[in-house]
C-alpha cells in the first residue's frame, strides 16, 4: 500500500506552493533564449533505444547504465530520453531543418530520465533548460553559447559559479591521446572495474569520467587530452579564450572536463557551484562537429549546453537568489445567505473575466470562518455581502492591509469599479502594463 502513496525513488512532485519558482526559472531562461535568438523545440519522452546508444554513445555510463529501456508492446527497444541533444538532432534531421537559415538556435525545457543514484542534486527524473546552435564553426559561437548561460545565471541573481573549459579536440588527435590513455590504463588494468576493462579497448576517454572511486583515482594521474591537441584544434581553443576575454567572462582552464557523453568534440565547459555539494556541476555542455553526420544529417558543426534545473534552484537557494513574490488572492468576496451568496458568485465571475483574481465561499462556511480563508491566500482586499448590502444596493471594500473602506454600488459599476482598485491600485502599475 505504501507505494500507492510514495513517488518513485528519485523521483519529485512539483506542489503549488513551488509552481511559482518554477515558472519563474522557466519564464527567465525562455526570455534569455529568445533575446540570443533562440525558439523552443519539443521533442518526444521517448525515443528509439538506438538513437540514445549511438548518439550518446554506447560505452558511457548513461547508455550502459543509467537508461530507462523497455520493449513496447510491438517488441520496439524504447528508450526514456536520459537528455535532449539527441532528442533534438533526431528532430533537426528529420524535419529538414538544416536546409533553412543557419545558424539554426533552439532551446528545451525538458524532464529527463537516468537511473542513477539519487542525492542532493541528483534525481531519477529531472529537468533540464537546453540550447543547441547549428551551423557555425567558429569559437565565437561557443563563446556566445557560454555567454548565453552566463547571462541567465546573472539575471537569477547567482553570481559564484565558476565557469570551466576544455578542448578534448577531434577525432584526428583523439587519435594520439587514445593511444597514450590505452598505454596509461593498460599498466594499471587490474586496478580497473570490470566496465572500464571494457572501455579500454573501445574507448579510453570513457574511464576518465567512471562514478567508481578507484578507476577515478588512477584517472586523476592520466595524460590529458590538452597536451595532444592538433594545430587546428588548439588554434580554435585560443580563439575561444579570446572571445571569453573579449567579453569579460571569467574561466579556468580544467584538462580534466571530459564530460560523460561520446559526442563532444573540441570545446566542453562546466559551470560549477562549489557550495551544493557532489553533484555542483550545474551546466555542462560542449561542441560535437561529427553527431549530425554521425546520425545521418548533412556535415553541420553543432554545440549547446543543458542546465539542470533542480541543481539550479538548489544554487539559487544557496546564495539567497531572490524570487518573485507570487500574486496572491486579489479580492475576496464573502457572504452570508443564498442570494448574497448567488450574487458573490456572479461578482467574482465577472471579476475574473476582466483578470482579478477574485475568490469567493464555495464550502458553505461561516463569515469568520471565510475571513479566515480570505487571509489563509493572502488576499488584499475584501468584501461581504449579506442581506442589508444587497437592500441598500452596496457594499464595502476592505483594505485588508491598511483597513481602509470604500463604498461601492453593487450595480453595473461594481466590476468596473472593483477591477480598477483592487488590479491597479493593488500592484501600482500602469494600464498599459495590465
Ligand atoms: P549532462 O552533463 O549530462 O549534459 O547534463 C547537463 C546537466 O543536467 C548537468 O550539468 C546537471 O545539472 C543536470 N543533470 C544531469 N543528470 C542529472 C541528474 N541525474 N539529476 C539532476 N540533474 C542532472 C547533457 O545532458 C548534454 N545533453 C548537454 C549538452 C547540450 N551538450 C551539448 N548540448
Amino acid at each position: 500500500m505504501a507505494l500507492l502513496t510514495k513517488a518513485p525513488r528519485g523521483t519529485q512532485d512539483m506542489l503549488p506552493a513551488d509552481s511559482g519558482r518554477w515558472q519563474y526559472l522557466e519564464e527567465t531562461a525562455r526570455a534569455v533564449a529568445k533575446a540570443c535568438g533562440f525558439r523552443e523545440i519539443r521533442f518526444p519522452t521517448f525515443e528509439h533505444t538506438e538513437l540514445f546508444a549511438r548518439g550518446v554513445g554506447d560505452t558511457t555510463d548513461v547508455v550502459q547504465k543509467e537508461m530507462y529501456t523497455f520493449e513496447d508492446k510491438s517488441g520496439r527497444s524504447i528508450t526514456l530520453r536520459p537528455e535532449g541533444t539527441a532528442g533534438t538532432v533526431r528532430a533537426v534531421i528529420e524535419h529538414g531543418l538544416l536546409g533553412e537559415a543557419l545558424p539554426l538556435k533552439v532551446y528545451y525545457l525538458p524532464s529527463c530520465f537516468r537511473y542513477e543514484k539519487p542525492q542532493a542534486g541528483r534525481l531519477r527524473e529531472f529537468h533540464q533548460f537546453g540550447c543547441e546552435m547549428f551551423g557555425s564553426k567558429g569559437p565565437a559561437s561557443d563563446a556566445e553559447v557560454i555567454g548565453l548561460a552566463a547571462q541567465l545565471f546573472e539575471e537569477l541573481g547567482i553570481g559564484n559559479l565558476s565557469l570551466e573549459i576544455n578542448s578534448i579536440g577531434c577525432p584526428e588527435c583523439r587519435a594520439a591521446y587514445h593511444k597514450a590513455l590505452r598505454e596509461y590504463f593498460e599498466a594499471r588494468r587490474d586496478q580497473l572495474c570490470e566496465t572500464c576493462l571494457g572501455r579500454l579497448e573501445k574507448n579510453p576517454m570513457r574511464i576518465l569520467d567512471c562514478k567508481n572511486p578507484e578507476c577515478a583515482q588512477i584517472a586523476a594521474g592520466a595524460p590529458v587530452v590538452l597536451d595532444y591537441l592538433c594545430q587546428e584544434c588548439a588554434g580554435h581553443f585560443e580563439g575561444l579564450k579570446a572571445c571569453l576575454a573579449a567579453m569579460g567572462l571569467a574561466y579556468t582552464v580544467n584538462p580534466r572536463i571530459v564530460r560523460g557523453l561520446d559526442y563532444y568534440t573540441r570545446t566542453v565547459f562546466e559551470f560549477v557551484s562549489q557550495n551544493i555539494g557532489a553533484q555542483g556541476t550545474v551546466c555542462g555542455g560542449g561542441r560535437y562537429d561529427g553527431l549530425v553526420k554521425m546520425l545521418g544529417g548533412p556535415d553541420t558543426p553543432a554545440l549547446g549546453f543543458a542546465i539542470g534545473l533542480e541543481r539550479l534552484l538548489l544554487v539559487m537557494d544557496q546564495c539567497g537568489a531572490a524570487f518573485p513574490e507570487e500574486r496572491g488572492c486579489d479580492l475576496y468576496i464573502g457572504s452570508m445567505g443564498e442570494a448574497a451568496a448567488l450574487q458573490a458568485f456572479q461578482l467574482a465571475e465577472a471579476l475574473r473575466r476582466e483578470g482579478v483574481y477574485a475568490e469567493f465561499d464555495s464550502m458553505g462556511r461561516s463569515v469568520k470562518a471565510q475571513m479566515k480563508y480570505a487571509d489563509k491566500i493572502g488576499a488584499r482586499y475584501s468584501m461581504i455581502l449579506g442581506e442589508n448590502e444587497l437592500a441598500e444596493g452596496t457594499a464595502q471594500l476592505k483594505n485588508m492591509k491598511t483597513g481602509a473602506q470604500t463604498a461601492i454600488r453593487l450595480d453595473d459599476s461594481a466590476v468596473g469599479a472593483l477591477s480598477d482598485t483592487v488590479f491597479f491600485e493593488g500592484y501600482e502599475i500602469t494600464e498599459e502594463e495590465h
